[in-house]
Formats: C-alpha cells, structure tokens, sequence
C-alpha cells in the first residue's frame, strides 16, 4: 500500500525527509508545509530539494484547508515543540495519524500531546530519539546499568551549534532509562559542572557542546574505580532521521495510540509467527 504522508517543516531534516520520501515508492508526498509567513511557503519545493518542479510549498496557516481536500495517512513533523503541537491538533482533528520528530516538549506539552491522542483516536508516534542507532544505544546502556550500578555515569552531547534544545532530549532519555534501569524512579542531574563540590555516586552528569555543523553524537561513560566503558553513538549525516521517520511512518499507518520510538523498533523486530510444522501428508507430497 502507497502510504501518503504530509511533511511539517521544511529546515535542515525536514528537506531531508522529503528527498527520502521523494526517493521510496512506499511513499506518495502529498503536501509540505512551511511556517506561515516563511519566504518558502508558496515556492515549489524544487527550489529546496531536488524533486519535480510541481509540488508547492504551503503556508502551515493552510495545514487544515490542505487536510479538507488531499488524502493523508501520516503527517511527519519535523519544527518547533510550540509550532508542531499546533499543528498535530489540526492533524488530530482530521483522523491522521503522526510521527513527531520535534525535540524540546515539555512535560505538559507531552500530556496535552498523549490526550489528543486520545481524544482523537489517532495513531501517533512521538520520537525525539528516531534513529535506529540511539534506540539500540538505550538498550546497551540499561543493560550496563543494570550490571554494574556502582558505576559512575557521565553523559556528554553534542550538536551543531544553531541546535535549539540544550542538552539534547535524548541525553535527557538516556540519563532516565539509566535510572529506572537501576531501580529508580527519579534520579540527580547535574547539568555541566562547576565549583568544589563532589559528585554524589548516584548522579548523572549530562553535558551539552554546541559547536560547528555537528549532526549528534551520544557519548554515555560508566567508570569504575580501576576501568570505564564509553558508548558512543554519532550520526554521520541527517539521512539517519529521515530513515528513522519513514520507518516510523510506516509502523504509524493503520495503527492507534501513543508510541515511542522503542515500542516501534520492538514491535517491528518481533520474529513473525513460525510456519506451522508440515502433516506427514503435507510432507510425503
Ligand atoms: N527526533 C530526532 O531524532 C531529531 C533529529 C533531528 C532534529 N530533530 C528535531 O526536529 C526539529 C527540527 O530540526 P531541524 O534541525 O530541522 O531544525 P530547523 O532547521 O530549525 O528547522 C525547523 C523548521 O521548522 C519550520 N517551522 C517552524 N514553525 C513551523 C510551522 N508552524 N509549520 C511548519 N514549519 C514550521 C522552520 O521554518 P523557518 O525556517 O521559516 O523558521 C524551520 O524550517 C527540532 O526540534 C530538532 O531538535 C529531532
């Protein structure tokens, strides 16, 4: 099935996405969509990325009249925690479903996102970690965690430097699923450090570098009295987003709910049922 998707954003990893969407026969981009007022809203996205010159960029103030007449099953958003919330209403009152790839919500914003879902009865995907990469980097470091809680944890990030968030909301997952791995429910974040003052053995650092055109590394350091473990993950290029949001689309289309990014990945590496074992007839034939 042809999936049609609606793409909110067009900045650095919203062109990106389109090109991916542009690229995969799985996909039909129906419509894009620029903040209001944007100089792209209204010019053909070929003067972004390289497409057929015949799709036009629309002004998000469009977002519901474009959803009245074009047929959409996902939207991807791609903008700012404010911008997006405002359009994943719009997008909830039309029955799509949505993956949401903005970073920066805040826990309000998270619960007003989580009613709408149900409320609307939509499918939605809220994602501010959507490489596969990351997700597997939570993995490992709830199981090292797990294993060796004594150890002390330090979580350095960095990102380019027009980079709005600080730190990165994955740090931010990752200092929390290193908790709860260890049995807690909250944990002491120490963000960046100064002064005399000692860690305590249960805190986490986290620390954020903004420099340069940096796409992303996550680096989570457990060290020990006599050794240390260092997992890293660095995105090479955006092209790692866009293929986390296309594999998120899928998995959205025709389903209902709030997921995460983990769910997503788990639910789509669940082995298929085995065939079931062939009759003696089936096999004498
Ligand atoms: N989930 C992940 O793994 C992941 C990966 C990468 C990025 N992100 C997040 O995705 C978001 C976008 O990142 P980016 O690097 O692409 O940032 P960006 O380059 O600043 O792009 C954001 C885009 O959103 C547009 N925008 C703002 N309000 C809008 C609205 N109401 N409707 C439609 N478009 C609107 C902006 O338009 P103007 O250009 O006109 O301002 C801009 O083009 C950020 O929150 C970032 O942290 C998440």
């Amino acid at each position: 099935m042809m999936i049609n998707v609606c793409l909110l954003g067009l900045g650095r990893t919203g062109m990106v996405v389109a090109e991916q969407l542009l690229k995969t026969t799985d996909f039909h981009l129906t419509a894009v969509f620029a903040k209001p007022h944007s100089p792209k809203a209204g010019a053909p996205l070929a003067a972004l990325v390289n497409c057929p010159n015949d799709i036009i960029v629309h002004s998000a103030d469009d977002l519901a009249a474009i959803l009245e007449t074009t047929e959409v099953n996902v939207a991807i958003d791609f903008t700012a925690p404010e911008a997006s919330l405002k359009n994943v209403k719009i997008v909830a009152e039309h029955g799509v479903n949505v993956v949401i790839g903005t970073t920066g919500f805040n826990k309000m914003q998270i619960y007003e996102l989580k009613n709408l879902v149900q409320r609307s009865k939509i499918g939605l995907i809220y994602a501010p970690n959507i490489s596969l990469g990351i997700n597997l980097l939570l993995s490992v470091v709830k199981t090292i965690a797990r294993l060796i809680p004594h150890y002390d944890v330090e979580i350095t990030e960095y990102h380019h430097r027009n980079k709005k968030d600080a730190p990165s909301g994955t740090a931010l997952k990752i200092a929390d699923a290193i908790n709860r791995a260890k049995g807690y429910r909250t944990g002491k974040y120490t963000f960046g450090r100064k002064g005399p003052e000692l860690r305590d053995s249960n805190e986490i650092g986290i620390h954020a570098i903004r420099a340069g055109g940096i796409v992303g590394v996550h680096q989570v350091l457990f060290a020990g009295e006599s050794d240390e473990i260092e997992i890293t993950h660095r995105s090479y290029s955006r092209l790692v987003f866009a293929e986390g949001a296309l594999h998120a689309a899928k998995f959205i289309t025709n389903r209902k709910g709030f997921y995460n990014m983990e769910e997503v990945l788990t639910e789509s590496s669940e082995p298929e049922a085995p065939a079931a074992p062939l009759s003696l007839t089936e096999l004498a034939e």
